[in-house]
Parts: structure tokens; sequence; C-alpha cells
């Protein structure tokens, strides 16, 4: 996830009738930074957790709207599934997890501008640190990191380890407060639309406006884990209750060059799909083990993409290491290898 300064600040330099796509929109940053300009903004992305947070960053719901549609949820009587596992058990209390089911089961069934907002609130709370004191939990779960899904069988010997039972916590209060952070200003409403695809097929753009900017960040090479990680918030958008690994969709990592013939693939639509004068932005990295610079792969991504973009302005977005950017919160009750990432910020004009 880039920093909402990034968009913004390429943002605060552009034209009134601005369209602003994010081919690989992730948690929506240039999407929610877009709409704060009044821009129309379109995404895409191809794991069902980014398109739910993407599209919950667009809804204009308020908070009343909000806790409304929440306590409809918590009335539901139709079925629902609760999970049985090990896992399941030391995850979450056990009312807090028939709620959720039920809120689950709700939402698989209605969908709307609140409908998203409670989704992505819900996904954000799902899971993370414990608060010292219950009411000060903002998330459901027992301790957990927040950015990714431990898998099962580490979190169950690590709460076993260290004794940590999870609270009952309230999920009224829980969404309440999220509600109020997120919900309570007016921000602009825009024509928008979050589309669920690959963006590698040119199928994924056919709904949408040509675009004049383009603001992205494609996955760093050699980090191929967006979708198991996230198989927690993948299981309350109806998926499975253990974590499966979704490889077909996902961008070829076996070399820089797979990984930058695929890149170009995304280039080459982005191109046909923006206005002539588009510009493009963006923030790009790989992890130096895998021995090769992203400026290299990205440099052979435009050239793979016949040479549909024009580099004007390379610059280094410092070596954020991940322990820093992308996974500092990952090591809460789980530890991971964190690897310095080198980033790029790239600036390109569509060739005519
Ligand atoms: C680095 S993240 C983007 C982060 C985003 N800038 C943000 O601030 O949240 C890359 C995203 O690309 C998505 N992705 C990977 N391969 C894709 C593909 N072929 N088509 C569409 N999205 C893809 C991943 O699911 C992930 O959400």
């Amino acid at each position: 996830m880039f920093p909402l300064q990034y968009p913004v600040n390429i943002l605060n330099n552009t034209q009134k009738d601005t369209i602003v796509l994010d081919p690989f929109c992730g948690r929506g940053t240039s999407i929610f930074a877009a709409r704060m300009f009044g821009y129309n903004a379109y995404g895409i992305d191809n794991n069902p957790v980014a398109v739910a947070i993407s599209k919950s960053k667009l809804s204009a719901a308020t908070v009343e709207m909000i806790m409304e549609t929440l306590n409809k949820a918590l009335d539901y009587t139709g079925n629902y599934d609760i999970p049985q596992s090990e896992f399941w058990q030391w995850a979450f209390e056990m009312t807090v997890l028939e709620q959720l089911c039920k809120i689950r089961a709700y939402l698989h069934q209605h969908d709307g501008m609140t409908e998203n907002a409670l989704r992505g609130i819900i996904l954000g709370a799902l899971h993370g640190p414990k608060a010292k004191q219950m009411e000060n939990n903002s998330y459901l779960s027992n301790q957990m990191p927040r950015t990714f899904s431990s898998k099962p069988s580490y979190s169950i010997s690590y709460w076993k380890k260290h004794n940590i039972k999870p609270d009952k916590i309230s999920i009224a209060a829980v969404v309440k407060k999220r509600a109020q952070r997120y919900y309570n200003d007016v921000i602009p409403e825009v024509n928008s639309n979050i589309i669920n695809g690959d963006s590698r097929e040119n199928a994924s753009y056919r709904q949408l406006p040509p675009m004049t900017l383009i603001i992205t960040s494609p996955p760093y090479y050699g980090m191929r884990t967006y979708y198991i990680d996230q198989w927690l918030r993948n299981w309350f958008l109806g998926g499975p209750d253990v974590p499966v690994n979704i490889l077909n969709n996902q961008m070829d990592h076996s070399s820089p060059d797979d990984f930058a013939r695929n890149l170009g693939m995304v280039w080459k639509n982005c191109a046909r799909f923006t206005t002539p004068d588009a510009r493009m932005y963006v923030r790009f990295g790989s992890i130096p083990s895998r021995k090769t610079s992203a400026r290299d792969i990205f440099e052979k991504s435009i050239a793979l993409s016949e040479n549909a973009w024009r580099i004007i302005a390379v610059s280094d977005a410092g070596n954020s290491s991940c322990g820093k950017r992308q996974a500092a919160q990952m090591l809460v009750g789980q530890k991971r290898k964190s690897e310095p990432i080198n980033e790029i910020d790239v600036e390109l004009i569509k060739n005519a």
C-alpha cells in the first residue's frame, strides 16, 4: 500500500477533467485520493478483498446508515454456517464468531453503497492486535497481525503458548468507532467503478470510460502472496474457512523477463484505454534477493508493451524495508523475514 500522499502529490498538479485509473488498485488509495479531488476514479484488482476495500472507499454512506445496516445484519434469520475447527475457537470469542457469520451471510445477499461501507469496515476490523483494555479494542479477533492473516497452525500454537484468549468484543462499538472515523466527513461523490478482474486482460477495461491519468503500484517482483495472505478476509467475503492459494490469476514471477512481459500487457491495455495526452505514474519495487533491479524490470516491461509509453522521469522512492512499510504491522504475533525493497517512482507519457 502506498501512502495517500503519493497520489495526492500527483493530483495536486492536475486539471479539472482528470479521470483516474489504478489497474492494481489494492486498498484503493489512489481511487480515494482522486475522490478527495472530486475526480472520477476507476480501479481494477483480481483480489476480492482489494475490490471490497476499494469499493468501501467510494461509499457515501453515513454513520447512521451503516449502523442501521449492521443492526439488520445482526438480526439476520436466514441460514449461516459457523466454522468449527480449532482455529476458529481460538480466533474469535464464540458469540463474536456467531455474529460475524450472520453479518457475512447477510452481506452475501445484500449489495449497495451502505453494505459496501459496512463490508469494508468489517474487513478492516476482522483481525489485528488486541488492546490492553477490552473496551479499547478496534479489532474483532484474538491477537493477530493486522495486514495479513496468519496460518491456522501457527496461530493456534502462538495463542496456546502465550495463553491468549479472544475477548467478547462488541461488534457494534468497533463498527461505530470506525464508521465515525471514516464516514463522518463529506467527501465528494464521483463516478466510479471497481472491476474484479485481471488487468492483463483487455476485457477488464471495457466497461470503463477513457482515462486521462494512471496512478498505480503493481505487485512487487517476488511478492506473490497477496491472495493467501488475506485468506481470513476472503473467508468473510464468502471464501473457504481454510487458507487456499489461488495461483491461476497471479502475475508470472518465475523470472524477471516473464514478470516484465506480464506488466507489459497491463501497460499496453492502459495505453489503449486512455486519452492521447494521458500520463502514468508508477511506484514499483523488487526484492533484492531476486537480484534484478526494479528499474531494469520496469524498463523492460515498457519495451514489451511495444513502447506504448515513454519514460520521462525516474526517481528513487527510497530503500523502504519491508519491515518498515509493507510489513511493519505484520510482525504482531508472527515473525516474518523482512527484506529491504528497492522502490522507484516513474513518470510516463503516452506515446503517439
Ligand atoms: C502493491 S498492491 C497495490 C497497492 C495499492 N497501491 C494500495 O495503495 O493499496 C498490488 C495489487 O495488485 C493486485 N494484482 C496482482 N495481480 C493482478 C492482476 N493480474 N490484475 C489485477 N490486479 C492484480 C494485487 O491483488 C494487489 O492488490
